[in-house]
């Protein structure tokens, strides 16, 4: 009776394992694929797949020839096509969400996902996303389109996922980067710090160190604060925007993006919610929690905490001293990010 029912279970996940991995007609592993693929020498600039930003993605567990299931012990000297799985197969939920949108005549998944480096949410930059839009929407003719009701729009395309604009979700967080100063940049002249340059602060240590400073996975207020104040870390700076909490397919523009006190209020209390994304040395981010409320009490605890003046040029305090005397309260997009960043403007 026992072994009966092991026997069934048995069969039942290889059976199991068949649908999902379809056999396949090649016993190269990805690691043979790899030695040719990520050879330019051997395959040539389009055929190259980057085994590091490969390995880190969770595609890599499937295995090369799980998606190219075609492929053959005597590829490529048989001149034979490679088939490529598509992305449906496998990802039935987002493509049903995907098609209804009117945008899924103008993009396939391919056109924004590179499969060999596909990632989540969490372990994208703003600028990661938007670059995937930027292909199509230039980003020149976007600042422009959006200019028309949204004062900087430049720094918002840059600061903001589009996505926070144009898909919904449930819930919004706020995601901190470490920036720093780029001399040969226009606009704010800060850009995300790479892994490598926030090596050159943390040494042999882990850069999780710069801020975690007892290493607990988790960002407090203090902690925050320190990092902050240290003379040390004077050309680094911290960066907050709102990202959705999920990536919905939803392609669409939400209505109340107009509306500025989305952001720049004190908000709701999930956006309270916040991590630190910090860069991993194959290009994508790890995100850490950050104390809940604490971007909104290092605001709020600060006494000689103030905006107009702040900003990092005239234009900018010209336009927010009119936002003030509007009556729009914008702590969130300035507060906390104002306050995070303020020692920066200092000098
Ligand atoms: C999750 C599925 C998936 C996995 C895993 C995968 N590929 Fe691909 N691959 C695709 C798809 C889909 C395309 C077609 C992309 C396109 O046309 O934009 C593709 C395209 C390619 C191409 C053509 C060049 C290009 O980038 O369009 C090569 C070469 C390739 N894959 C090699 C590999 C190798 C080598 C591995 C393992 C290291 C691998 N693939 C793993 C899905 C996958
Ligand atoms: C010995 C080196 C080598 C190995 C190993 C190798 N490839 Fe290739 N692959 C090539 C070359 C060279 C080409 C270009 C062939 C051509 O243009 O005729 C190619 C072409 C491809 C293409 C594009 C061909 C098309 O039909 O569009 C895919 C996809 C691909 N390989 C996937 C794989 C996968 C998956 C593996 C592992 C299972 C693999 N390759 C192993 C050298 C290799
Ligand atoms: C053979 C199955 C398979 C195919 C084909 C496939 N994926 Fe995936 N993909 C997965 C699995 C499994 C995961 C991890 C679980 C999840 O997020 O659904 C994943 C995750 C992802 C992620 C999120 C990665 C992360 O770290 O959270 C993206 C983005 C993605 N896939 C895009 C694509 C795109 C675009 C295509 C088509 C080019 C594609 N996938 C084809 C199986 C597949
Ligand atoms: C217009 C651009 C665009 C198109 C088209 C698109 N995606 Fe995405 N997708 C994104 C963005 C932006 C994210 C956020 C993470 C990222 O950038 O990788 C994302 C995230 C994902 C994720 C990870 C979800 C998570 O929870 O983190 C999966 C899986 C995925 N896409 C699959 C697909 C599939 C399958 C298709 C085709 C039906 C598709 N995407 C088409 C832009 C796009
Ligand atoms: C492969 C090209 C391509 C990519 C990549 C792409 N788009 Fe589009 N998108 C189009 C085209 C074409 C249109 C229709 C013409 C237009 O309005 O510019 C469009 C329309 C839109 C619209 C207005 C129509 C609507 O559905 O409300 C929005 C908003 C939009 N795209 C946002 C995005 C965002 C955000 C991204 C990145 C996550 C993105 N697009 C990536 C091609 C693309
Ligand atoms: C602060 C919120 C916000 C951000 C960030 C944002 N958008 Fe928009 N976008 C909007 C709103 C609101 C509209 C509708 C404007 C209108 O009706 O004139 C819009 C309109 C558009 C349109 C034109 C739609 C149409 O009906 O013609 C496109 C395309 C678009 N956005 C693309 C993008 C891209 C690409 C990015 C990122 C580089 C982006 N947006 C960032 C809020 C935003
Ligand atoms: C989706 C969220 C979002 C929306 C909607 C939004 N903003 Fe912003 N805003 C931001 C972020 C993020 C920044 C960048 C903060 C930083 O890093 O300095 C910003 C920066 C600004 C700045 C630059 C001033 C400075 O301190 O550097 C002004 C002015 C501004 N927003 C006004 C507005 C107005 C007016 C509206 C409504 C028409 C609006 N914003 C809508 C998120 C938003």
């Amino acid at each position: 009776m026992k072994t009966e029912w092991t026997l069934k279970i048995l069969w039942g996940s290889l059976l199991l394992a068949g649908l999902a991995f379809p056999l396949v007609a090649s016993a190269m592993e990805m690691e043979d694929c790899l030695g040719c693929h990520s050879e330019i020498d051997v395959v040539g600039e389009a055929l190259l797949v980057d085994a590091v930003k490969f390995e880190h993605t969770v595609h890599a567990e499937l295995g090369c020839a799980t998606c190219h299931s075609s492929v053959t012990d005597e590829h490529p000297d048989d001149g034979a096509a490679v088939s490529r799985a598509d992305c449906l197969d496998c990802h039935q939920e987002v493509g049903d969400q995907y098609m209804q949108t009117a945008h899924a005549e103008n993009a396939t998944c391919g056109d924004c996902h590179d499969p060999h480096q596909a990632h989540g949410l969490d372990a994208v930059s703003a600028s990661d996303m938007n670059e995937q839009c930027s292909q199509c929407h230039e980003n020149a003719a976007v600042v422009e389109q959006h200019s028309e009701w949204l004062p900087q729009a430049s720094l918002h395309i840059a600061k903001l996922p589009c996505i926070t604009c144009h898909t919904s979700s449930e819930e919004y967080k706020i995601v901190l980067h470490i920036s720093q100063k780029q001399e040969d940049r226009a606009l704010s002249g800060y850009e995300i710090s790479k892994y490598e340059d926030l090596k050159v602060y943390s040494g042999a240590k882990e850069i999780k160190g710069l801020i975690d400073i007892n290493k607990d996975n988790f960002i407090s207020l203090a902690e925050l604060r320190t990092f902050n104040l240290n003379p040390a870390y004077k050309a680094l700076h911290l960066d907050g925007t709102l990202f959705p909490s999920e990536a919905s397919h939803d392609l669409t523009t939400l209505d109340n993006r107009y509306d500025c006190s989305f952001c720049h209020a004190s908000g709701p209390g999930s956006m309270q919610t916040s991590f630190l994304a910090l860069p991993t040395p194959d290009g994508s981010f790890a995100r850490i929690d950050v104390e809940e409320g604490a971007v909104l009490d290092a605001l709020y605890g600060t006494p000689n905490f103030y905006m107009t003046g702040s900003t990092r040029s005239a234009s900018l305090n010209i336009i927010g001293f009119i936002i003030i005397c509007c009556g729009f309260i914008m702590p969130i997009g300035h507060g906390t990010l104002r306050f995070l960043t303020r020692k920066n403007r200092k000098h």
